[in-house]
């Protein structure tokens, strides 16, 4: 299964986000060593910075595709020649509505625009992927035909964009399947999923059962609107839970992600799968007990696995369990008399609506411990 990592591309163009050439880099760098099949490194054409941190990243990338995004134009894909690139992401709209209402374009012209561009990158060596932009509001006999002729003309891979987000599973395998059965050629089909409504991941995954051979992604999903579909969520679950094989390092993916949010000082949701702070976090006191008994119980995969840690967090939800638990690791014997004390201020404050911090839960032990030392002492 290949992947295509857009976050330096597509990522950015989260609302408010720009970044400076030496921070693509990095970004590119940290992919490469997660093992990304493809970087999209940005879209040349944007602006002079843009093209130069397209250029850098082609130059000192080697083990991952370069690739650069590019309008079904020649001036575009000689900018991505200038810059080296692996390859070029040609891409025009599909859609009834995108051709009337922004390119103002009959569908023979963008067809026309499409081939052109195809044959003009494959004369100069590119590998080419094709987007059909808002190919999931195409009509589909018209999509088939569409993608045909770019296949005719060269493109290596297709790429099915649900620009809007608007797919759901079921209706993504069945336009996979209409794709992979209608159109002829040696090609690989690929999705790009946006997440207007929370679906991105799932119809990824749908896409790949139905027999599409690569996904685009972002990191942390990020992207225009609601954004991509998140990279973490995608090579996860199509590994852990279904078996495929990519080529990404999953105990690198904690890191690199928290490396990107930290260079995009983009805030992410504690709940978030996979990379949020609680994904791995326990309170409750009957998960604690599960987790500490074995920690299959309450974990889909063992965080180690993507270089993340499990967290016991104590809050009123706690059980003794916990309490033990954090005692330990402080080196403290958890003895009843401690323990059911600590729970007791614990659940108090709970029930106050405090959050406990791990600076809280330090504090209320000490309190106890010298407390219980001090009638020791008198008694
Ligand atoms: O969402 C989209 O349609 C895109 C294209 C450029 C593929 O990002
Ligand atoms: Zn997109």
């Amino acid at each position: 299964m290949r992947v295509l990592d857009t976050t330096l591309r597509d990522g950015e163009q989260t609302p408010g986000l720009a970044l400076k050439p030496s921070e693509k880099l990095e970004i590119a760098l940290l992919l490469q060593d997660l093992g990304v099949d493809s970087i999209e490194a940005g879209f040349p054409a944007v602006s002079r910075g843009e093209y130069e941190a397209v250029k850098i990243i082609a130059r000192e990338v080697s083990s991952s595709e370069i690739v650069a995004l590019c309008r079904c134009n020649r001036y575009d894909i000689d900018l991505a020649l200038d810059c080296d690139v692996d390859a070029v992401h040609l891409f025009i709209a599909t859609s009834d509505i995108h051709l009337k209402y922004k390119l103002k374009i009959s569908r023979e012209e963008a067809l026309r625009r499409a081939i052109e561009a195809v044959e003009y990158a494959k004369s100069h060596g590119l590998v080419v992927e094709f987007s059909a932009e808002d190919s999931t509001r195409t009509e589909w006999s018209w999509l088939a035909r569409f993608f045909q002729e770019v296949v005719n003309a060269g493109a290596d891979r297709l790429d099915i964009a649900d620009t809007v987000g608007v797919m759901w599973p079921s209706r993504m395998q069945a336009l996979v399947r209409y794709i992979l059965e209608n159109v002829r050629g040696n090609y690989v089909l690929s999705v790009h999923c946006h997440n207007d409504f929370g679906m991105a991941t799932a119809n990824s995954i749908a896409a790949v059962e139905a027999g599409a051979g690569q996904v685009h992604v972002t990191v942390a999903g990020l992207g225009e609107r609601a954004g991509n579909a998140p990279l973490e969520e995608v090579v996860t679950a199509l590994h852990f839970l279904l078996g495929y094989r990519t080529n990404i390092r999953f105990e690198k993916l904690k890191h690199v992600c928290d490396r990107v949010l930290e260079i995009t000082k983009f805030n992410i949701a504690p709940n978030k799968p996979i990379i949020g702070i609680n994904a791995f976090s326990h309170e409750s006191g009957i998960h604690v007990h599960g987790i500490i008994e074995n920690p299959q119980t309450y974990e889909p995969i063992p965080p180690e696995l993507i270089g993340a840690q499990r967290r016991i967090v104590i809050g009123k939800h706690s059980g003794k369990h916990a309490v033990e638990y954090i005692l330990k690791t402080m080196g403290i014997t958890p003895t009843p008399e401690i323990v059911d004390k600590v729970l007791k201020i614990v659940k108090e404050l709970g029930d106050r609506g405090e959050k406990i911090t791990e600076n809280t839960i330090i504090e209320i032990i000490k309190l106890v411990i010298t407390d219980n030392s001090k009638k020791t002492t008198i008694s």
